[in-house]
């Protein structure tokens, strides 16, 4: 057999520079370059579904999970949940909230959850796009409701990030309330979504 037929392995410190150059420039598989990136759900939940939404699909896309506080939580209960949530709301105010550990530089995808509040989203999501920069990040949204339109609050949510690109936005119904499967299913698909757009993207 001829010299040169023999494979030959060339150790790295004997590799010239055209081989190291067609070596590094082999592309990563989908799945690769989806675990490359780096992925958070930040949330505000009340009563727990927005909540339950949001650890499904942290678990589901292997995201950081980041749930907003007030310092002074909304009453959670009979007529001074809807008036006092809904005040702050038609109000857009900014309640302080607990502290967290969050710093948008390192993630690629930042998924955005809040229950819808007369129409628009939590207030704890506008102290949060106060205190975070979320600009030149892909981002995504899902909204909680009880059955009504979640447009104007996506459309709230997508005017707090216009530097975003936004991949996608699910509505869910209550989601946490009862056996509610066909919630859970639409979220699964979400997911599967979001995944491809990031291999894509
Ligand atoms: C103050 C207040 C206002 C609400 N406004 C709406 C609304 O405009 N449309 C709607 O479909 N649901 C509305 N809901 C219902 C919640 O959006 C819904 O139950 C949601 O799933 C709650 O999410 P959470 O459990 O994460 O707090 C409202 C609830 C509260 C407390």
């Amino acid at each position: 057999m001829a010299a040169d037929a023999i494979p030959r392995f060339i150790p790295e410190k004997h590799c010239t520079s055209y081989d190291a150059v067609s070596r590094t420039n082999v592309m990563p598989s989908p799945a690769e370059k989806r675990a490359n990136l780096k992925t958070a759900v930040v949330y505000y939940s009340l009563e727990g579904n927005t909540r339950y939404a949001a650890e499904k699909i942290a678990l589901e896309i292997g995201a950081d999970l980041y749930a907003l506080k007030p310092l002074k939580e909304y009453p959670r209960g009979g007529f001074g949940k809807y008036f006092w949530a809904g005040k702050s709301a038609m109000f857009k105010e900014r309640p302080r909230l607990q502290a967290i550990r969050f710093d948008a530089a390192p993630y690629d995808l930042v998924v955005l959850g809040t229950p819808v509040w007369a129409g628009s989203y939590a207030p704890p999501l506008r102290t949060f796009f106060r205190e975070h920069r979320l600009e030149g990040k892909r981002a995504a949204l899902f909204a909680c409701c009880s059955g009504g339109s979640a447009d104007r609050c996506f459309e709230g949510l997508k005017r707090e990030v216009p530097g975003c690109k936004v991949l996608g936005a699910l509505r869910l119904i209550d989601p946490a309330k009862g056996d509610n499967p066909e919630e859970a299913s639409r979220i699964i698909d979400f997911c599967a979504k979001l995944k491809t757009s990031l291999e894509i993207g």
